[in-house]
C-alpha cells in the first residue's frame, strides 16, 4: 500500500493494532460528539489564498522557545507508544528529530526519560507532566528531565481525572503485561494493568493524579524547575489570561484529543479567543485534529505559533516504527508546503489572519 496521506496511515494502522490498543489510541470522551465533530471545526475554515507572490522559496523554519525547528509541527505526548511499535516513544522521537522538529514525552510513557535522551539524543524533547498527588514524585520527574536535557515541561491541566471513554471501559483496557510505564517501578505502575473493574488507566489515574490541583501548583512548578512551563489543555481566553498571571511561558490549546470532555470545542475553534487574550505574551500553540498542510495553515493563520499531531504520529508509528513516522512527516511537510505556496505565503510571518474565514462569510454575500 502506498501512503499518500495521513489518513492512508490511519487506515492501515487500523489493520495492524491490537484491538484494544486501537481503541485506546483513537477513542474520544463520552458520545465522541466533539471527536467527530473536529474536521469539520477545520473545514469549515476557509482559505483565501492569494496569488503572484513568488513562492519560489519557501522558509518554513522558526524558534519555539529556544528550540529551532525547520517547521512548525511537532509530535504531542500520547502514553504507551510500545504498544503502537516494540520501538515505541524512541522511534517516534527519532523521526520527529530528523524532520526538524519537537517531540514531547508521556509522562506515561512505556520508555523512560534516560532511555529516551540515550535513544534520542539529537531531537528537542520537551516533557508533558502530570501531577501526582505524592508531590516528591512529581518533583523528581521534574528534575530527571531537567538532567536528561529537556527543554520545557508541559503541564497538563485538564485531566484531575480521565474522560469516560467507554471502549476502554468495554474492553477493559489495561497495559499488555510486557509492557512497563517507563518512568516508574512495576509495582508502581500495577493498576495500569489491572483491567478487573474496567479501564486500567482511569483506575490509575484515580488513584494516583491529583484531583486537587489548582493554579497554586503551576506556580510552584514554575517557582521549582528551570525550564519554561507550558500548560496544555487551555480552551477558554480566561484560563489563558490565568496562564500568563502564573508564570507559564506558552500555551497549548488542546482537548486533550476529545478524550476528556465530550462537547468542548474543537482546538480550532477555540484558538481565535486565546490568541486574543494572550498571543502577544506567551507562545500559543495548539493540538487536535491536524490530518492535512492546509490545517497547519489554518491553525497558523489564527495565530497559532506551532501545531502538534498525537494520534497521527501513533498511526506512522504502527505502520512502520521510526520509517513510518518519518514517512508520515514527510507527506505532511510536503503538504504544508504545497498549501502554503498555492495560497501566497513564503514564510510562517506571512500566514496572516485575513488568510482565514468561516464558511459562513460566503452565506453572508
Ligand atoms: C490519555 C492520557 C494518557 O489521554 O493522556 O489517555
Amino acid at each position: 500500500m502506498e501512503f499518500v496521506c495521513i489518513a492512508d496511515f490511519e487506515k492501515k494502522a487500523q489493520t495492524v493494532l491490537e484491538k484494544k490498543a486501537l481503541d485506546y489510541y483513537r477513542s474520544g470522551a463520552g458520545d465522541q460528539y466533539t471527536l467527530n465533530r473536529t474536521r469539520d471545526a477545520f473545514r469549515k475554515l476557509r482559505i483565501r489564498p492569494r496569488f503572484l507572490r513568488n513562492v519560489s522559496k519557501l522558509n518554513t523554519a522558526t524558534t519555539i522557545l529556544g528550540c529551532q525547528v525547520k517547521w512548525p509541527v511537532g509530535i504531542a505526548p500520547t502514553a504507551m507508544q510500545r504498544m503502537a511499535h516494540p520501538d515505541g516513544e524512541i522511534a517516534n522521537a527519532r523521526a520527529a528529530g530528523l524532520a526538524g522538529s519537537v517531540f514531547i514525552l508521556s509522562t506515561l510513557s512505556t520508555t523512560s526519560i534516560e532511555e529516551l535522551a540515550k535513544g534520542a539524543p539529537n531531537t528537542d524533547k520537551w516533557f508533558q507532566l502530570y501531577v501526582y498527588k505524592d508531590r516528591s514524585l512529581t518533583e523528581s520527574l521534574v528534575r530527571r528531565a531537567e538532567k536528561a536535557n529537556f527543554k520545557a515541561l508541559v503541564l497538563t491541566i485538564d485531566a484531575p481525572l480521565f474522560g469516560q471513554r467507554r471502549s476502554d471501559i468495554r474492553n477493559k483496557f489495561g497495559l499488555p503485561p510486557h509492557l512497563q510505564l517507563g518512568n516508574f517501578s512495576e509495582a508502581e505502575t500495577q493498576d495500569v494493568k489491572s483491567s478487573g473493574k474496567g479501564s486500567g488507566i482511569n483506575e490509575y489515574v484515580m488513584s494516583q493524579f491529583d484531583p486537587e490541583l489548582t493554579w497554586k501548583d503551576v506556580e510552584w512548578l514554575v517557582k521549582i524547575s528551570k525550564l519554561p512551563v507550558i500548560v496544555k489543555g487551555v480552551l477558554t481566553h480566561e484560563d489563558a489570561v490565568l496562564a500568563r498571571e502564573f508564570g507559564c511561558k506558552g500555551i497549548i490549546v488542546s482537548n486533550h484529543g476529545a478524550r476528556q470532555l465530550d462537547s468542548v470545542p474543537a482546538s480550532i475553534e477555540a484558538l481565535p479567543e486565546i490568541v486574543r487574550a494572550v498571543g502577544n505574551d506567551l507562545v500559543v500553540m495548539m493540538d487536535g485534529g491536524i490530518m492535512e498542510g492546509n490545517d497547519v495553515l489554518k491553525a497558523l493563520a489564527l495565530g497559532a505559533k506551532m501545531v502538534f499531531i498525537g494520534r497521527a504520529a501513533l498511526w506512522g508509528l504502527a505502520c512502520g516504527g521510526q520509517k513510518g513516522v518519518e514517512d508520515l512527516l514527510a507527506i505532511l511537510k510536503k503538504d504544508f508546503e504545497v498549501a502554503m505556496s498555492l495560497s501566497g505565503c513564503v514564510d510562517l510571518e506571512s500566514i496572516r489572519p485575513n488568510l482565514i474565514v468561516h464558511e459562513s462569510h460566503y452565506s453572508k454575500l
